[in-house]
């Protein structure tokens, strides 16, 4: 089976946690776009979804579906968003398509976070995936320098521009024993935005596509 089955697989199988009448939080990413095609057949009658990025709005309307703005809606009953890595604690890597600040936004707006992904996607320590950093362009170079000392070794996304204006730095070599103080570390920088560890909002769910079905932890 290749990826992209595996991925529809884990998309598919997201579907039983979404409920009519629902507002739904919708992530970014190959394997989300499954999922948004499969909202679309299914054909659930939600209140609506709050999208993570242009991408993923533009998607759900060309499918007639019903997109809410955060800023008009409450609490999101559930977020479903893909990851580049998750480990054994339901903490993830995310950024891999540069939309990791609206992402983690949306997910921490939600009461459950039900990540979706091919089973390759699970690993036993977060870190091989370079860790995608939100930085203002003004800062670039000092975040940099700054990401240098954290013991990283950074590399700015070439021609890349977020749905927020900004640039996406990719950092390799940093320390993953400690995910949630490496989130909050780089965050302290002035200029960094957001970055692509979700350990203060981890998932809650992770749905893996894998060659012997679908694997649920939760
Ligand atoms: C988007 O910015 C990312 O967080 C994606 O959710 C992540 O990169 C997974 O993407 P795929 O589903 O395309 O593997």
């Amino acid at each position: 089976m290749n990826a992209d089955a595996l991925k529809k697989m884990a998309a598919e199988a997201a579907l039983s946690y979404i409920r009519p009448g629902m507002v739904v939080g919708v992530g970014t990413g190959s394997t989300t776009n499954f999922f948004i095609d499969a909202l679309g057949a299914a054909k659930i009658h939600v209140d609506g979804y709050v999208a993570s990025s242009i991408a993923t709005e533009n998607r759900l309307k060309s499918l007639g579906l019903n997109v809410l703005d955060l800023n008009s809606t409450g609490d999101i009953p559930v977020y479903v968003d893909g990851a580049d890595e998750a480990d054994p604690h339901f903490r993830l890597i995310k950024g891999g398509g540069a939309a990791l600040t609206r992402e983690k936004i949306v997910a921490s707006a939600a009461q459950l976070f039900v990540c979706i992904a091919d089973s390759s996607k699970d690993k036993p320590m977060l870190g091989k995936f370079p860790l995608p950093v939100e930085v203002l362009p003004f800062a670039r170079s000092f975040v940099a320098r700054q990401l240098v000392r954290l013991g990283g070794t950074p590399t700015l996304r070439n021609g890349v521009t977020t749905d927020n204006g900004n640039v996406i730095i990719d950092v390799t070599g940093l320390d993953f024993s400690d995910p949630l103080k490496m989130e909050a570390a780089i965050n302290l920088i002035p200029g960094v935005l957001e970055n692509g560890i979700f350990a203060r909002r981890r998932a809650d769910v992770l749905l893996f596509g894998s060659a012997e079905g679908v694997i649920e932890k939760k």
